[in-house]
């Protein structure tokens, strides 16, 4: 039986380095809060609570975590790491297993190193605490830990508070720490704060259990997993990083990324095999690209769902609702929103269709506009199988195109048409033989005068 996990979120202070009005957990990563990349390790490994310490625009992050399950505990006074652990105990009184405290702005950490951490909770020496350390390039003003080869720690210390030979050290303290819920209390109450900042530092709970003559150790990870985003420059340095690896992953399942470095995808992006994936692509949240899709160049995508072997783009947008069908087509400067494509269907060029329905095989006109929205309500348009519409239609909405029904270019329809049928709604033209000659011959003959 391994021990439950309880992970212990600190997200109290200002994060006052992004000038921003958004609480620093909440800028995006992947187009998902950093904190939520952060909650889902925790679910992956299986946490069985998990708790946010707020202070700061504490309204914005509740909103943001209250619908997952989070328990939320406040710390009025930012008075340093220890003291915000300990604000967590009330939310944590049932609970009794290994806690994880950690840092709200290190969205990277990994399900498998916070279950490394617990193991080594485990281990035959018995340690107390198990932190995690790592060593970046730029060793900065983290905290030092010192410890031996074996990862025994002998000292832990905070950059303000150290000597030259300890800043010279390497490895540093990510803030990541694991210690049971029954020596975590007690620790952290014991905390004081006669320190270079005068706050209660949480490393100092090692340095306590070091003089009760328990020990702590080190785990150690690479620093791109527990470095920290306090910047905007960060936060996109964080981004490339993510979109790095996910674009390394979408080819290693099996899709074909012409300039990876150029495809965006969103936390949620699932791309299937033989999918081939143009330059400067765009994902947004909600999207699934299914088996050997085609998505051109310059495409925006978010929440659309593309079938087997359909093609997007390039210059498409497909926006949330979007669904197209196996094999369908959706070509340059088409726009899709909350419409259903069946099999086969096409809109090849300029259309925008919006709360539709398409039959399988239907072909869409270019400059086909449905017309769904009258400034107060969104309306329907459904286009029945093997339909065509002429180029640059109007489809007012509420309107019901019937299966292989014709519409002719350049229509305005209001009423449905039937199954089959053909609808021309424009005026009968006229035409007049010569005309055009007379015309300039008598215009010249007034100019010369
Ligand atoms: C902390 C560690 C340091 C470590 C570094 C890693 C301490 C004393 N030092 O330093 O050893 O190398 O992180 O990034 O822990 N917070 C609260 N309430 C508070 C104070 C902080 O919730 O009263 C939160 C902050 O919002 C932040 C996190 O705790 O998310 C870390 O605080 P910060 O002030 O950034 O600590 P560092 O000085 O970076
Ligand atoms: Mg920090």
């Amino acid at each position: 039986m391994t021990d439950p996990i309880a992970a212990i979120i600190l997200a109290a202070g200002m994060g006052t380095r992004m000038k921003s009005d958004l609480h620093k957990v909440l800028h995006p990563i992947a187009r998902r809060p950093m904190l939520l990349h952060l909650l889902d390790a925790f679910d992956a490994a299986g946490a069985a609570e998990k708790v946010v310490v707020v202070g700061a625009r504490r309204d914005q992050v509740e909103a943001a975590v209250a619908p997952l399950g989070v328990k939320i505990a406040p710390q009025d006074e930012q008075l340093g790491t220890a003291h915000a652990a300990l604000m967590a105990k009330d939310a944590l009184v049932d609970f009794s297993g290994v806690a994880i405290v950690c840092f709200g702005d290190t969205p990277f950490l990994k399900a498998a190193t916070i279950a490394r951490l617990v193991e080594r909770l485990s281990g035959t020496d018995a340690p107390r605490i198990a932190v995690l350390g790592f060593r970046p390039d730029d060793a900065k003003a983290y905290g030092r830990i010192i410890a031996d080869r074996n990862g025994a720690i002998d000292k832990v210390v905070e950059y303000k508070d150290a000597s030259d030979d300890e800043r010279a050290v390497k490895l540093c303290n990510s803030g990541v720490t694991a210690v049971r819920s029954t020596d975590l209390w007690p620790l952290l109450k014991r905390v004081g704060n006669d320190n270079a900042a005068g706050e209660y530092y949480l490393p100092d709970i090692i340095t306590l259990a070091l003089a009760d003559g328990d020990r702590a150790v080190v785990v150690e990870t690479d620093a791109d997993e527990v470095i920290g985003i306090n910047s905007r420059a960060e936060l996109a340095y964080a981004e490339a990083r993510w979109q790095a690896a996910r674009r390394e992953a979408a080819m290693a399942e099996g899709a074909s990324l012409v300039a990876p470095e150029t495809v965006w995808f969103a936390y949620d992006t699932q791309v299937g095999r033989d999918v081939l994936i143009e330059p400067n692509v765009f994902f947004g949240p909600g999207v699934s690209i299914a088996d050997r899709a085609i998505i051109r160049a310059n495409s925006h995508i978010e929440g659309a769902t593309v079938g087997e072997g359909a093609e997007v783009g390039p210059y498409a947008r497909l926006r949330p609702g979007a669904v197209l069908g196996e094999k369908s087509k959706v070509g340059n400067f088409v726009e899709v929103k909350k419409t259903v494509l069946g099999k086969g269907a096409k809109a090849n060029h300029l259309t925008y269709l919006g709360d539709a329905e398409i039959g399988a095989g239907a072909n869409i006109g270019a400059g086909t506009i449905t017309c769904n929205y009258d400034g107060f309500f969104k309306y329907k348009t459904v286009i029945g199988e093997g339909a065509f519409i002429g180029s640059n239609s109007a489809l007012v909405a509420p309107v019901t195109i019937g299966a292989g029904a014709i519409v002719g270019a350049g229509s305005t329809v209001t009423q449905n048409v039937e199954a089959d049928a053909l609808r021309l709604v424009r005026p009968r033209q006229e035409s007049k033989p010569g005309w055009g000659k007379r015309f300039r011959e008598m215009m010249s003959a007034k100019k010369k005068g």
